[in-house]
């Protein structure tokens, strides 16, 4: 079979240490990862490679035109604002290719944390309450009514702990203010304030479809190893500095220590939610206790991290581990489960997809 893999390669922009200068890249994949995808596909299938950086979009069309790949192998993130993630599965589909991975509406949705949340809340799937601040002129307002700090401001339409910093964690209306003013001037876009939820975290890797959905070994986040005094988040900081392959930080244990019932609880709202918001194929969910270990969703990502390194920590590859598949045999059965969808559409569906 013919399979085209379609990234978004991380510009050659590394500083000393290794790591990125800044956060706007942090998404793109590493030319470690997408070797190992390319790998993995290639085991059994012929791999053709496409960087869809925009500035390319000509070159992707006529290369998936002459190339007319059986399936592509979507983990392009996209540049842009919120529709970003949807931008190449919108090209596949008016180029009549089939696809891994969610449809461009549920890729749009799951980059609006505010829109997911009030999906997930109509179907009363528990998620922290939220105040969504659009413009400079609603900071006023919401400094003048009564709180209960501590909060969590984040932009409205990142990834990858972009704008999720120590700082983001804010227990007083001088450093609200001053964290919506840096979502609002520096990410530009809108802020969201989060109730914070103190309790344990976890992210829960799901592999499927539909109500079959596989949930895997569930992963825990703990943040005791992390500088002293730091905030108890998976900050941008925790993430992309303070952990890296030459000093690293013990923060995920796979399988997270559950209690029976915790775990099929947290397992059943993960489920849910993927069901909710048409994801396909696979997501990766993050999920946190409060006070009173009662799980509540974070957020849904629809193309989950896969940094190949074992010690990059990269979380849906070590619940594939714990659960025995290897990272070659993710790959493909993410490629098997979008190929067996596929043939489980209705006759009529076909009827978009040129051949
Ligand atoms: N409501 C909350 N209460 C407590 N901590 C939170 C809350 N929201 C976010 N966090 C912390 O901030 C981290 C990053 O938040 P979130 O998952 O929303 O960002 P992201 O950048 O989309 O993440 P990812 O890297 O998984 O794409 C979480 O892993 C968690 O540690
Ligand atoms: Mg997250």
């Amino acid at each position: 079979m013919k399979v085209a893999l379609l990234y978004n390669q991380k510009p050659d922009i590394q500083n000393g240490a290794g790591k990125y200068a800044s956060d706007e890249y942090a998404e793109w994949d590493n030319p470690e990862t997408i070797d190992a995808v390319a790998a993995a596909l290639s085991e059994t299938h012929h791999v053709i490679k496409i960087d869809c950086h925009p500035n390319r979009l000509r070159e992707i069309i006529e290369t998936l035109e002459r190339e007319k790949p059986d399936i592509c192998f979507n983990i392009a993130e996209g540049a842009g604002a919120v529709s970003r993630e949807a931008h190449v599965p919108a090209l596949l589909e008016m180029l009549g290719l089939k696809y891994t991975a969610s449809d461009p509406m549920t890729l749009c949705i799951t980059l609006d944390k505010a829109r997911t949340k009030e999906i997930l809340a109509y179907h009363n799937i528990p998620t922290p309450a939220f105040h969504l601040v659009s413009s400079l002129r609603d900071i006023e307002p919401v400094l003048a009514v009564e709180k209960k700090f501590p909060l969590i401001v984040k932009p409205l339409h990142e990834g990858s702990s972009k704008g999720i910093f120590e700082r983001s964690v804010v227990t007083t209306n001088d450093d609200l203010k001053a964290q919506l003013m840096e979502v609002l001037t520096q990410y530009r876009q809108p802020a969201l304030i989060e109730e914070f939820l103190s309790g344990r975290e976890f992210t829960v890797a799901l592999l499927g479809n539909g109500e079959g959905v596989e949930v895997l070994p569930i992963v825990e986040l703990t943040f005791d190893h992390l500088p002293h005094g730091s905030r108890r988040i998976y900050s941008y900081e925790a993430k992309w500095l303070w952990d890296n392959p030459q000093n690293p930080v013990e923060v995920f244990h796979c399988p997270a220590p559950l209690a029976p019932p915790l775990e099929k609880s947290i397992a059943e709202i993960c489920k849910r939610a993927f069901v909710a918001l048409r994801c396909r194929d696979w997501a990766r969910i993050d999920v946190r206790l409060d006070a009173h270990d009662n799980p509540y969703i974070i957020e849904v990502n629809p193309l989950p991290g896969i940094l190949p390194n074992p010690d990059e920590h990269s979380c849906f590859p070590m619940a594939a581990r714990q659960a025995g598949l290897s990272y070659n045999q993710l790959i493909n059965r993410v490629l098997n489960e979008a190929l067996q969808r596929y043939n489980a559409l209705p006759q009529a569906d076909h009827v978009f997809l040129r051949t």
